[in-house]
């Protein structure tokens, strides 16, 4: 039975004998140089453990090649294929893996792996290949005491009480499959940082994990508690521009130097839900940000300050406030600084439209920050492939420098010429046995590295090679597998949030739905806040009538979304309040078309069902029959949803459902 622990590292036997036999010729051997780093060693090891799998014997690890059919692992200068790119070609009869750095030879071997587990040919094998965006972060939301902020996988895998002495082996794990992915930082703690992991009792700890990371290629960061200095460091105060504070954090910074020399640097959270930052002493982000670039002085680290900030709402809308604060700020960040922008202006809703800040700090490199973690789409009993969520943000065109400045192409630095880039994942896992609890989180963690190392792959390839390494080979199971999932994220927006509804769940939960929730302790964290519905219609008003968000984008993007026979349907309730009998673009009555949404969409549960029972016969039973008891969930709740709302939105709309939908019962 597969107890999901192994991921897609599975290596399991190929099943095709004369398949093998192709596989098993060209490896005869692989080759190391004696010199190899500890990189180069993993990708070695990697290699070895991984054709044990697939061929069913141990290739031996040679220091020199001894003729034809076998694997060569390389390090040879190449300026084509950056810090990290490989090319993987078949030189005088052996398959040669080069990498410009051990590191570009370590993701070559595991995109040789790949390769091979996704069944592809041995012949004119000529994979080349180098990321589009440099730092490619995982971040957790674990805290010191073992739970995980908004996690729904068991606790957190770190066992901070046990370390440095004990190494739990499932780290190497984590490493090991981060590492297959391209992924080459980690923040290991919570955006809402405790001060004690700046302790040297905690940076200990802190670096043993380190010392895991490093023989996969993997920089360890960490998020810090802005108030630090007072909260551990004896000071009066954490004002940026106070020399003695400035003095403890680069004394800090060197500590943290010590214990860990390839430390990658901060993760900050800052003014944002109550934590401290620069504004409590009349300072701003940048003021706080470049204290941090200078505490990092000559040491080869960086600074993501995130830009997920939201103050009390006084007077206005919650969407324009990241802008309103950073974006003046742009031109005065130092170098080392990238800015952490989520990525939609909300709170990763199951749809949002791109966060306005893309496009909009031409001088500043902007991380973008995704969510792994199902926080508002289902925790771990819903069904969601994130792939094309991740995708739909990146493909959005911020026309910042005309048709084309896709967000994808601010990110990785190309529209704005920028020489540092960055994109951040929040952690979807936990010490669940299969890491993600529901078996298909795995996917959204596999397909958030793969579009990290190149966001130009689509959710369809990303599900169908994941599906393959993870689940079935069957050809016709991993085509149906691939488009349900591929399908998945689209069926849960129309049964919980259709046409740009967006912040209606249950409260501070953030599970099931609340759309009548209509008080809390901030307006902005209501229902009502957010859907508008009165007796004339439903939506938020974000046109120049309204809250004028829409006034953040360019000017192209302004003319699509501000008019709504123009606006994707996809995003009309999120800047237009649209009266109930309005005829949409769609050829319906919003009436009509929102409950049609709400009803296909809990419908579709039922398909996904099928499609799932269907492919039972390659699935590994234990792990067939876990994800169809979830989906058993899923279907109950999405009626629940499809009812709640429905008939909520119904007590102002006044209108009968459509005669083609069945009342609720
Ligand atoms: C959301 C989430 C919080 C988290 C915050 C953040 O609001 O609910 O738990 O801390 O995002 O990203 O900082």
């Amino acid at each position: 039975a597969d107890d999901g622990y192994r991921l897609w590292l599975k290596y399991d036997l190929v099943r095709d004998a004369s398949q093998r036999k192709e596989y098993q010729k060209q490896a005869k051997f692989i080759t190391i140089p004696n010199s190899a780093s500890p990189i180069l060693q993993t990708a070695g090891r990697e290699l070895q453990q991984g054709l044990l799998g697939l061929l069913g014997q141990q290739v031996p690890v040679l220091s020199e090649s001894k003729g034809k059919g076998g694997i060569v692992l390389a390090v040879a200068a190449n300026p084509e294929l950056g810090e990290e790119g490989y090319r993987v070609s078949t030189q005088s009869g052996n398959l040669v893996v080069t990498g410009a750095t051990d590191k570009g030879a370590l993701y070559g071997a595991f995109a040789l792996l790949r390769h091979w587990q996704t069944g592809q040919p041995v012949a004119n094998v000529n994979l080349t290949s180098k990321p589009r965006i440099e730092y490619r972060l995982l971040n957790h939301w674990d805290n010191p005491n073992g739970t995980v902020e908004r996690g729904y996988a068991g606790s957190s895998i770190w066992k901070w009480q046990e370390l440095p002495e004990v190494i739990d082996p499932r780290y190497r794990d984590y490493a090991r499959a981060n590492a297959s992915i391209g992924i080459n930082g980690v923040v290991f703690n919570n955006v809402n940082a405790s001060a004690r992991f700046l302790t040297a009792e905690y940076l200990q700890k802190v670096a043993a994990l380190a010392n895991v990371m490093r023989p996969y290629g993997i920089r360890v960061y960490m998020s810090v508690l802005w108030a630090a200095p007072k909260v551990i460091g004896g000071l009066q105060t954490s004002d940026p521009l106070d020399p003695q504070v400035r003095r403890w954090w680069t004394a800090k910074t060197d500590e943290i130097y010590k214990a860990i020399p390839d430390f990658g640097g901060f993760l900050v959270k800052a003014n944002s839900e109550g934590e401290p930052g620069p504004q409590d002493y009349g300072r701003n982000h940048a003021d706080g940000a470049n204290m941090l670039a200078e505490a990092l002085g000559q040491h080869d680290g960086i600074v993501m300050w995130r830009a997920f900030v939201y103050k009390a709402n006084s007077n206005g809308d919650r969407f324009k406030e990241a802008y309103q604060e950073f974006q003046p700020l742009d031109g005065k960040f130092a170098p080392k600084v990238l800015v952490q922008v989520k990525n939609g202006p909300i709170d990763f809703q199951a749809r949002e439209p791109f966060h306005p800040l893309f496009g909009a700090m031409p001088k500043t490199p902007l991380v973008l920050e995704v969510q792994l973690t199902q926080e508002y789409l289902g925790f771990a009993t819903h069904l969601v492939y994130l792939a094309p969520l991740i995708k739909e943000c990146l493909e959005s065109d911020t026309y910042a420098k005309g048709p084309g400045s896709t967000v994808a192409k601010v990110v990785d630095g190309t529209v704005d010429q920028h020489t540092i880039s960055g994109i951040a994942g929040v952690a979807n896992i936990g010490s669940d046995r299969n890491w993600t609890g529901h078996p298909v989180g795995q996917a959204n963690w596999y397909s958030y590295g793969r579009l990290a190392w190149d966001h130009t792959l689509t959710s369809q390839a990303l599900a169908e090679e994941w599906t393959k390494m993870t689940l079935t080979q069957e050809p016709k199971a991993v085509s149906t597998i691939t488009d349900l999932l591929t399908k998945s994220r689209d069926i849960y927006v129309r049964y919980t949030t259709p046409l740009g509804l967006h912040h209606i769940m249950g409260q501070s939960i953030h599970y099931g739905p609340e759309p009548w929730l209509e008080k809390s302790a901030r307006p902005d964290w209501t229902s009502i806040y957010y859907h508008k519905a009165d007796a004339v219609g439903l939506g938020f008003n974000r046109t120049a009538t309204g809250s004028n968000a829409l006034a953040l984008y360019a000017p192209q993007v302004q003319k699509q979304w501000g008019n709504p026979a123009t606006c994707p349907p996809d995003y009309l309730l999120w800047f237009h309040h649209v009266p109930w009998t309005q005829t949409l673009n769609t050829g319906k009555t919003l009436w009509n078309e929102l409950t049609t949404r709400y009803y296909s969409g809990a419908d579709s549960v039922q398909w996904m069902q099928q499609q799932w029972a269907q492919v039972q016969p390659a699935i590994d039973a234990e792990l067939h029959a876990d994800v169809a008891a979830r989906l058993r969930i899923q279907q109950r709740e999405a009626l629940w949803w499809r009812d709640a709302c429905v008939l909520y939105f119904q007590t102002y709309s006044k209108q009968p459902l459509p005669p083609t939908l069945t009342p609720p019962t």
